[in-house]
């Protein structure tokens, strides 16, 4: 898994364009940070709109909108399109997508860009991630000490989520990506 980790720090961003938060499907807040990594032109199309997008690096976008109570489409240009709905009067199946961490850390909480490449701040996710949470509390989730499940994107959406403790997987899959 560590040898995983360090290729993943190091690995240049993958050519598929693919919108990270929020999700597809999903209710939002009015105001809603839209994470992408693209290699098209650096901007959203918000309902079909272009809206320049910060890019700290080529390939990796991001962008705070307001929208206005209702549907909205959020797509990049030629490549992935997602729905959302802001406010009120969702579809029943539509779950709220509560982004990490909430409120907004800026992307350097996680990253820097090092090298030229979109990595992380520091060596390992255990340091980035324990700037803010408890590493004392951890085992008692965990069963491990953050050492041996290192690599917390595994089973954490990062960038935020539907799910509860925004896990990827139910807790028991999550043991058997090591355990049979
Ligand atoms: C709480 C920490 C954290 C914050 C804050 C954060 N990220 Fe990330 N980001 C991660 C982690 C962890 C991964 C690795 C995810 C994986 O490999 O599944 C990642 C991966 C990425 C990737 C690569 C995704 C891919 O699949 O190639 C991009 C692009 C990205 N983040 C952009 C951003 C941008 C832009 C911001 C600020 C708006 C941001 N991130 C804020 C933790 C964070
Ligand atoms: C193998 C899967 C897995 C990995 C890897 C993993 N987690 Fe978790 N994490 C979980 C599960 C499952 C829960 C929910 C535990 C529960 O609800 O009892 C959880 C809960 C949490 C919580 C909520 C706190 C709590 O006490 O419930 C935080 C914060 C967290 N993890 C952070 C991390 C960080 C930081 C890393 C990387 C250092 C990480 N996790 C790696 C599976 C994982
Ligand atoms: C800038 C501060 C910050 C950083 C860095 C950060 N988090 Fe969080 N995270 C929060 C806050 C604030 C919450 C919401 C309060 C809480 O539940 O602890 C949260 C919530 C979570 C939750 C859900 C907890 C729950 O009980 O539902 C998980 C899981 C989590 N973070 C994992 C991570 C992982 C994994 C990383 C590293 C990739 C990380 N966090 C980095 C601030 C941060
Ligand atoms: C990234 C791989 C990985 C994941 C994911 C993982 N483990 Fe482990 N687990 C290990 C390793 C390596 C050991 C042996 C080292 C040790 O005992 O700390 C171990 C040992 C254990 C042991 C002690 C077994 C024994 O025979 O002494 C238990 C219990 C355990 N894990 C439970 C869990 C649970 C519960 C989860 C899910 C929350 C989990 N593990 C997720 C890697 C993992």
């Amino acid at each position: 898994m560590r040898t995983f980790l360090l290729c993943a720090l190091a690995a240049p961003l993958a050519a598929e364009s693919l919108i990270l938060a929020p999700a597809d499907q999903t209710a939002v807040p009015a105001e809603v940070r839209l994470i992408a990594r693209h290699l098209g032109k650096p901007e959203f199309l918000v309902d079909g709109k272009p809206l320049a997008a910060e890019s700290p690096l080529a390939g990796v976008l991001h962008l705070t909108v307001t929208l206005a109570p209702g549907p909205h489409e959020i797509a990049l240009d030629g490549g992935p399109r997602i729905r959302v709905h802001s406010g009120p009067g969702a579809p029943a199946a539509w779950q709220p997508f509560r982004a990490h961490p909430p409120g907004g850390a800026p992307c350097t909480a996680c990253h820097a860009v090092r090298n030229g490449e979109w990595s992380f701040a520091r060596a390992s996710l255990v340091g980035v991630c324990f700037a803010c949470h408890d590493r004392a509390a951890f085992p008692k989730a965990h069963t491990h000490e953050p050492g041996i499940v290192p690599d917390c994107q595994m089973c954490h959406s990062p960038h935020g989520s539907v799910k509860a403790r925004h896990l990827k997987l139910e807790r028991e899959a999550a043991c058997k990506l090591c355990h049979n």
